[in-house]
């Protein structure tokens, strides 16, 4: 506390003479310029950043310095203080607001960190200054914004006064969307109309345990609805990343959440008018991969794991995966072929057989946009039994949800390319990523079934009456569904209608892809002119 009184000494003084109060000598500036400097290093004091440590966390500023590349940060704003009246007594340089740029994998970012130890991360009319002004050069310089969320939220003290300084932050994360990639790290508690800064960014990141995000908390919600849930059961990582889908990775430590961060970095450009980074492989773009000729069972109701296919074919097995533990049935994550970030959307055998519902739907069209936005190619491999049936689906709108999907693979104009391995029925047919909504390279491999529906459901409906009236249905039907598999379960009359580029052996899916994707990295496509889309939202 001494030290925050001593910042306040100093600025009182200093605004009290209308000017600076400055020392006499050169010597005491410079003595005074250090003591300053030492006090925004130590942001609420050492007793508050002890606590911290005790919780296994970083700080703010330990924060930002494993973030970005060692030595590059060049802080902005470092003795900004608040400006309100009522906490005059208490005036901490920097105001709890670390702001400023350095280089990830030498590439510039722009970094905010909420410091907690200062009022609590809170939001105050200053700081928030401090953030808009580094929004501002980002999109002016091109380049991304990760924002280290750690904050109980509007300075209560400050009143409309921080909640205008959320507005103006939310408006500038709406202008940025799609022109500069943002990232949001929880590290702390993010609550309130805060949470909404990080929803409107590109990826949220959380970390396991000590962060959390809701709009009203447990102890509102106890009054309101008389509900008990913890902290952690209502907005804790594990919820977010697996039961509302609002965070996209989980971090076990504030550590693995930043190199996370970076990581995460690497698959994207700088701006939408740049390619995202090339990273020369270890792995050979010609590899063929033998194993990939049996992994899908011959018997089609029988899962498999599509990630195993994903790291058999993408650079050294090196693959993101986003929202991991949401909706599983479907996989969405980066990747890299001969070197070059691609976007891989998958339906997952495994889960549900891979079938699409209101969650994988809403996953993977918002990854297809963002993907879309930052000039990443999408690669889809398709093994799809269709829409889920339900009463809870349709109630819950998989019509209009499972549109958002269909609605972002149509928009999307960079390179698109499907490989299907086994099941492409009905309407989801269409939709993943099909030649007809402007897929450019479509292949399947040979065990593929390309239909209206799958064969005993086609065979019900076609035969109802027939084997209503046989005496040995189960007989009749198991001929009818061998004669539907023989006419219609292949992959050649697609191939033949040219709606497929080709059949592949499986074992080349690797070489054949990185081919396809090399033809495609001039590809212009542009949509028709205007102001935006109607997306059903
Ligand atoms: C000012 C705050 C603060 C806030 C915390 N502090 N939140 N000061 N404004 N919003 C201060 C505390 O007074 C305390 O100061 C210090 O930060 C640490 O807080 P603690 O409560 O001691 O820490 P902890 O026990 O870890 O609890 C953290 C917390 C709790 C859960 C975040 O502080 C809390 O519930 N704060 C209020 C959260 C809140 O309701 N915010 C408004 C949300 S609505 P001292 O001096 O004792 O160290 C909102 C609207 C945004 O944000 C709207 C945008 C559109």
């Amino acid at each position: 506390m001494a030290v925050l009184l001593y910042a306040a000494a100093s600025v009182q003084n200093a605004n009290s003479s209308g000017g600076r109060a400055m020392p006499e000598s050169s010597a005491d500036r410079l003595r005074q310029l250090r003591e300053l400097r030492a006090q925004a290093q130590l942001g609420g004091g050492q007793d508050k950043i002890d606590r911290i440590h005790a919780k296994g966390r970083l700080t703010a500023r330990e924060r930002v310095h494993l973030l970005l590349d060692e030595g590059s940060f060049l802080e902005t704003g470092v003795f900004v203080t608040h400006r309100e009246p009522s906490l005059a007594d208490q005036l901490p340089v920097g105001d709890g607001m670390i702001t400023g740029s350095g280089r990830i994998d030498g590439r510039q970012v722009y970094v905010f960190a909420q410091d907690f130890t200062v009022f609590g991360g809170s939001m105050s009319e200053s700081n928030a200054q401090k953030v808009c002004r580094l929004m501002d050069q980002a999109l002016e310089n091109g380049c991304p914004v990760i924002g280290l969320n750690d904050s109980g939220g509007a300075r209560i003290q400050e009143g409309v006064k921080s909640l205008a300084g959320y507005a103006e932050i939310f408006w500038r994360n709406t202008m940025a969307s799609g022109v500069v990639p943002q990232i949001s790290a929880i590290m702390g508690p993010c609550a309130g109309g805060a949470v909404y800064s990080p929803a409107i960014t590109d990826f949220t990141l959380m970390v396991d345990k000590t962060s959390y995000m809701f709009v009203t908390g447990p102890n509102v919600i106890k009054m309101v609805t008389n509900e008990d849930v913890t902290s952690e059961e209502l907005g804790g990582a594990a919820t977010h990343t697996s039961r509302s889908g609002v965070a996209h990775l989980m971090a076990a430590s504030d550590q693995d959440c930043l190199l996370m961060t970076r990581r995460l970095l690497g698959f994207l450009p700088q701006n939408n008018l740049e390619e995202p980074p090339r990273r020369a492989p270890a792995d050979l773009p010609g590899r063929r991969e033998e194993r990939l000729d049996t992994l899908v069972p011959d018997d089609p109701r029988k899962p498999y794991d599509m990630r195993e296919v994903i790291g058999l074919v993408v650079d050294d097995g090196d693959f993101l995966e986003i929202q991991p533990r949401y909706a599983a049935n479907i996989i969405c994550g980066f990747a890299r072929l001969d070197g070059l970030p691609v976007g891989v959307v998958a339906n997952q055998p495994k889960v549900q057989a891979g079938v699409l519902d209101i969650d994988a739907s809403l996953k993977a069209a918002r990854f297809i946009r963002t993907c879309d936005c930052f000039n990443v190619p999408l690669v889809t491999f398709e093994d799809v039994p269709g829409f889920l049936p339900g009463t809870d689906q349709e109630f819950g709108g998989i019509i209009k949800h499972g549109a958002k999907l269909l609605y972002a693979y149509c928009e999307a104009t960079v390179p698109k390319l499907t490989v299907i391995t086994r099941k492409a029925y009905g309407g989801a047919y269409d939709v993943m990523s099909s030649k007809h909504i402007r897929a450019d390279w479509n292949v399947a491999w040979p065990a593929a079934e390309l239909a209206v529906m799958g064969p005993e459901g086609a065979v019900n409906v076609l035969h109802r009456e027939r084997l209503a009236r046989s005496e040995d249905p189960d007989a009749l039907r198991r001929e009818l569904v061998e004669e539907y598999e023989r006419r219609f379960a292949n992959p050649y009359i697609a191939a033949g209608l040219g709606y497929l580029d080709d059949v592949i052996e499986p074992r080349d899916t690797r070489p054949l892809l990185i081919a396809a994707l090399h033809t495609l990295r001039n590809k212009k496509q542009l949509l028709p002119p205007k102001k935006h889309g109607n997306i059903p939202l």
